[in-house]
């Protein structure tokens, strides 16, 4: 598969990004039906799914270089943005084999893994890097084995350990996250770090999701998607940078929201690790306007049903109500109320 790189796409200031009809087809639409209500939407992770996003174990687009650009420019403003705690050094080492063998395998053009015994060669032809280095050996690789290899990965990525029937989330690489912070969640358990979200704790879901990733296998690995909106097509909405984001919001015009307002999604991935037993959490984030999202006749209707009928409380969790309407305006006129099919 050929992939044509923007390197010079920005998530920032100018925000010089834009989406191929290609790319635009390829968004993980994240609603099958009409309505959105949380539940535990978790599916095996296998190739192969509604749109080309879910063809590979670690998904790659032509947002790949640019990316990885944003990631070291936010790591270098605030370094706590990545960190694994003493105990998951294991955990690292099998991230790193996981991503490295599995980005390898699916996209051999770009990447490849030699391997002599524990000496390693890896390739990555994008972003022009050749390393060697002793496997379980941290001080022959640049960084830390868990930050070289997701510094090198699109999307957020987090490591739960597993003791007393939970997962703690002792580790993570999280630059692109929808308003939450790792330096917060540190440490923190399954119930704990889901804390602020509405509804979803008094209807079972996050009971049932725990029980089910307590079991969740090694080689058997599975996904889900998660959505929200995002003002500008930007991919580090933390927290720590609320001062510089949050006023985005006040900044939606009806004559701007359909290239402002951005739908969020994270394609998900959830992996079991071989030595560590630990549990590998990837959050893949693609961003897509309302205007781009209108060029797709099923998905500007449902789109605009599922924002008009959306439970009040998920709205204000979400972030939407100073600007809903707006979207709901602009999308009204493309839905002529006919039905549509169940799926994507
Ligand atoms: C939201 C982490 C797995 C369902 C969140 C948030 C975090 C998070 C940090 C934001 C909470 C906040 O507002 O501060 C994780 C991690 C997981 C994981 C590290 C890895 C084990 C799951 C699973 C489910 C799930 C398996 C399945 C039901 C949700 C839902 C939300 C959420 C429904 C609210 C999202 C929204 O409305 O935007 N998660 N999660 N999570 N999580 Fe998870």
């Amino acid at each position: 598969m050929t992939l044509q790189f923007k390197p010079n796409e920005t998530f920032r200031s100018d925000f010089a990004y834009g989406k191929s009809d290609a790319d635009l087809l390829r968004f993980p639409f994240p609603f099958p039906e009409d309505a959105y209500m949380y539940s535990v939407n978790i599916e095996p992770h296998v190739r192969g799914g509604p749109t080309a996003a879910f063809a590979h174990v670690f998904d790659i687009d032509e947002h790949y270089v640019a990316e990885c650009r944003e990631r070291a420019l936010v790591l270098a403003e605030d370094p706590k943005r990545c960190q694994v705690l003493p105990h998951m050094e294991m955990a690292e080492w099998d991230t790193l084999e996981l991503i490295m063998e599995s980005l390898a395998a699916d996209y051999p053009d770009h990447f490849s893994l030699t391997k002599a015994g524990d000496l390693w060669t890896w390739v990555n032809r994008p972003l022009g890097i050749q390393q060697s280095f002793t496997f379980g050996e941290a001080h022959t690789l640049p960084y830390g084995p868990f930050e070289y290899i997701t510094r090198q990965a699109q999307g957020d990525f987090t490591l739960q350990d597993q003791r007393d029937d939970n997962l703690y989330v002792d580790g993570g690489m999280v630059t692109t996250q929808a308003d939450w912070s790792l330096e917060f969640n540190i440490g923190m358990t399954f119930h704990e770090w889901h804390g602020p979200v509405p509804l979803a704790h008094e209807k079972g879901v996050f009971d049932r999701a725990l029980k089910y990733l307590l079991r969740l296998q090694y080689g058997r690995p599975v996904r889900r998607l998660n959505w929200t909106i995002t003002i500008n097509p930007r991919l580090d909405t933390s927290p720590e940078n609320y001062p510089v984001w949050g006023p985005d919001r006040t900044t939606v015009t009806s004559e701007n929201v359909g290239e402002k307002v951005h739908l969020r999604v994270e394609l998900q991935t959830l992996f079991r690790l071989p030595r560590s037993n630990a549990i590998l959490f990837g959050i893949r984030c693609y961003l897509a306007s309302v205007a781009d999202l209108a060029r797709v006749p099923k998905w500007r209707r449902r789109l605009h049903r599922v924002l008009r009928d959306l439970h009040p409380e998920i709205q204000a969790y979400k972030g939407l109500p100073r600007y809903r309407q707006m979207v709901l305006d602009h999308l009204a006129p493309f839905d002529d109320g006919a039905p549509t099919s169940p799926g994507i």
